[in-house]
């Protein structure tokens, strides 16, 4: 198969709608992107560690004030959103969105330990066609130092571009504002690929008003980086 072949794969699954897309880390970030991208119609499967969030995602109560609980009750009552802890679904999942936690050590360098431990379960259920997009605030090199090489760790000689693709996409998510929201703040997407950043592109772009592509991975992240205290 061809890269045009998975990369054209994805596409028609944008397209109408059948990609199922699963979100990594329901907090302040991932909850709401997990709420828009069911909105624009696909089957959202939420992913977190912490059972209390999964459990109040199943009785359609919302703990982030962005997101009002009928709106999310909504989207779990069609069930067009779920919850789980199980990573093993993402064995059925064709694009994932990682919005885990990288809060800054003493030293001013953020915590990848999260992101690490979650690419980790990724390669494990890693796919032809899937799309990975890193959301977490780091630093630049991250996406194709620390996460690339553990998506091909599992032996599958998976070659990225071709047979998966991935992103970088900061967040930039400002709690409580009630004007620039998830879905209106345009969303910079910087690609390891030209195949990569076009299905990272076509996705978000299917739920999120403006898109600014970048030539990327490390262009993208530079972007999130400002938040990271640099020198002495
Ligand atoms: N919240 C903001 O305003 C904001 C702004 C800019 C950047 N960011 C960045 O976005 C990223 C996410 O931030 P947030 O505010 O949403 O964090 P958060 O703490 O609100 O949410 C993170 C979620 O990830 C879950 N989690 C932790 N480890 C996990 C794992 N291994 N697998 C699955 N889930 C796991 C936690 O239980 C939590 O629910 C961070 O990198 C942060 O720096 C956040």
């Amino acid at each position: 198969m061809t890269e045009m072949h998975y990369l054209s794969q994805f596409l028609e699954k944008i397209e109408t709608r059948d990609a199922q897309v699963s979100i990594i880390g329901l907090g302040y970030v991932g909850l709401p992107l997990a709420v828009v991208f069911a909105e624009a119609g696909y089957r959202v499967v939420g992913i977190d560690v912490d059972e209390r969030k999964v459990d109040a995602i199943h009785r359609g109560e919302s703990y982030i004030e962005d997101i009002p609980s009928e709106r999310l009750r909504r989207l779990v009552v069609d069930g067009q959103l779920v919850a789980t802890t199980d990573f093993a679904v993402l064995a059925r999942c064709d694009a994932i969105s990682i919005c885990v936690p990288t809060p800054l050590r003493k030293t001013g360098d953020p915590d990848i330990s999260y992101i690490i431990s979650v690419a980790e379960q990724i390669a494990r259920h890693i796919h032809p066609g899937m799309l990975v997009v890193l959301e977490s605030t780091t630093y630049p090199g991250t996406t194709t130092e620390v996460i690339l090489p553990r998506l091909r760790e599992d032996g599958s000689n998976l070659k990225v571009g071709e047979h998966f693709f991935l992103c970088f996409s900061p967040e930039r998510v400002d709690p409580g504002r009630q004007d620039w929201t998830t879905l209106n703040t345009p969303k910079v997407m910087g690609g390891v690929t030209p195949a990569c950043r076009q299905a990272g592109r076509a996705l978000y772009e299917s739920a999120i008003k403006q898109i600014v592509p970048v030539s990327s991975t490390e262009a993208a992240e530079m972007v999130s980086c400002w938040r990271i205290p640099f020198g002495p």
